[in-house]
C-alpha cells in the first residue's frame, strides 16, 4: 500500500485529496492543527485502516521537528505540503497591509512550507513526490490583471524557494508546485470557478503523473506548465 503525508488535511483541497488518495488504494496520514473535529477525522471514522491523523501548525518550527520525530521511521511514496492562508481583505494592496498581516501571510505561504519541505522530506521514499501545493497567482509571468497583491507576492516567493530548495538537492526527485485553480473553499470563496469534487481526481492524476520524473515542475490541474 502507497503512503502519503498531507500537510493541512483538515479541510478544503488538503481533505479533498486525502479522501482521493483513500479511495485510490492509498494510505493517508493527514494532519490538522486544533482539537476540534475536522471532516478529516470523519474520513478516519470511515477508513480506520487507511488514514492516520497528525497534528501540526507549520508556523512552529518546534512542531514540525515533534511530527518529524513521531514519524520517523515510517516511509512515504509522497510528501504533500498544502497547508496555506490569504490575507482577510484581499482587496487591499501590498502597501495597504498591516506589518502583521503581511509577516502572517508570508510565514504561513511561503517561510513555514519550505521548513516543513527541509525538515520532513526526510520521511519520503528516495523515489518519493514531494509536492507544493503553490497557486496560478504564484506566476509572474502570467499576472497580467493584478490584485490579490499579498497572496500572490506569498506564493510567488514559495516558488522561488522551491526552485532554490531544488537545485540545491540537485533534482534527484520528483518535486511539484501546484497551481490547483480556483476552488470553492474558504479561501477560494463561493465564488470560484470549481468545486472540490470536480478538482481532486485532477490534481491527484497531476501528483501521481511525477512518479519516476525527477525534477521541479510547476504545473496546473491539467498538468500542464505554467509560466514562472
Ligand atoms: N481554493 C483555491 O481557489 C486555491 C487556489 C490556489 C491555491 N490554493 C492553495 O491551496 C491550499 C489549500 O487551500 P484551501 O482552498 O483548501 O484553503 P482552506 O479551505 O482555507 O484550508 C486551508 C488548510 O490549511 C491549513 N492551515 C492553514 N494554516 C496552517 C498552519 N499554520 N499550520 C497547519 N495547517 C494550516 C488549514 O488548517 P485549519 O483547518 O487548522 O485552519 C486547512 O487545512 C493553500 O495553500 C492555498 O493557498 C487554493
Amino acid at each position: 500500500m502507497k503512503r502519503i503525508l498531507i500537510i493541512g488535511a483538515s479541510r478544503g483541497i488538503g481533505h479533498s485529496l486525502a479522501c482521493e488518495f483513500v479511495t485510490r488504494g492509498w494510505q493517508v496520514t493527514g494532519t490538522i492543527r486544533g482539537t476540534a473535529a475536522t471532516p478529516l477525522h470523519a474520513l478516519r471514522d470511515a477508513h480506520p485502516q487507511a488514514v492516520e491523523i497528525e497534528r501540526v501548525d507549520i508556523n512552529f518550527p518546534d512542531q514540525v521537528a515533534a511530527l518529524k520525530s513521531r514519524l520517523t521511521g515510517q516511509a512515504f511514496d509522497a510528501l504533500l505540503v498544502n497547508a496555506g492562508t490569504s490575507n482577510a481583505n484581499q482587496g487591499e494592496t501590498i502597501a495597504e497591509t498591516t506589518t502583521d498581516e503581511f509577516i502572517r501571510v508570508m510565514v504561513t505561504n511561503a517561510l513555514s512550507p519550505m521548513r516543513v519541505v527541509e525538515v520532513l522530506s526526510d520521511l519520503l521514499t528516495p523515489e518519493g513526490i514531494l509536492a507544493v501545493m503553490s497557486s496560478g497567482q504564484g506566476s509572474i509571468a502570467e499576472n497580467t490583471r493584478g490584485g490579490r497583491e499579498v497572496y500572490r507576492g506569498s506564493k510567488a516567493a514559495l516558488n522561488q524557494y522551491m526552485r532554490s530548495y531544488a537545485i540545491r538537492e540537485g533534482e534527484t526527485r520528483p518535486m511539484l508546485l501546484i497551481a490547483p485553480g480556483w476552488i470553492r473553499t474558504e479561501l477560494g470563496g463561493d465564488d470560484a470557478r470549481y468545486s472540490l469534487g470536480e478538482s481532486a481526481p485532477k490534481l491527484v492524476d497531476v501528483i501521481l503523473a511525477q512518479e519516476g520524473k525527477p525534477g521541479l515542475r510547476y504545473e496546473d490541474r491539467d498538468g500542464k506548465t505554467v509560466a514562472w
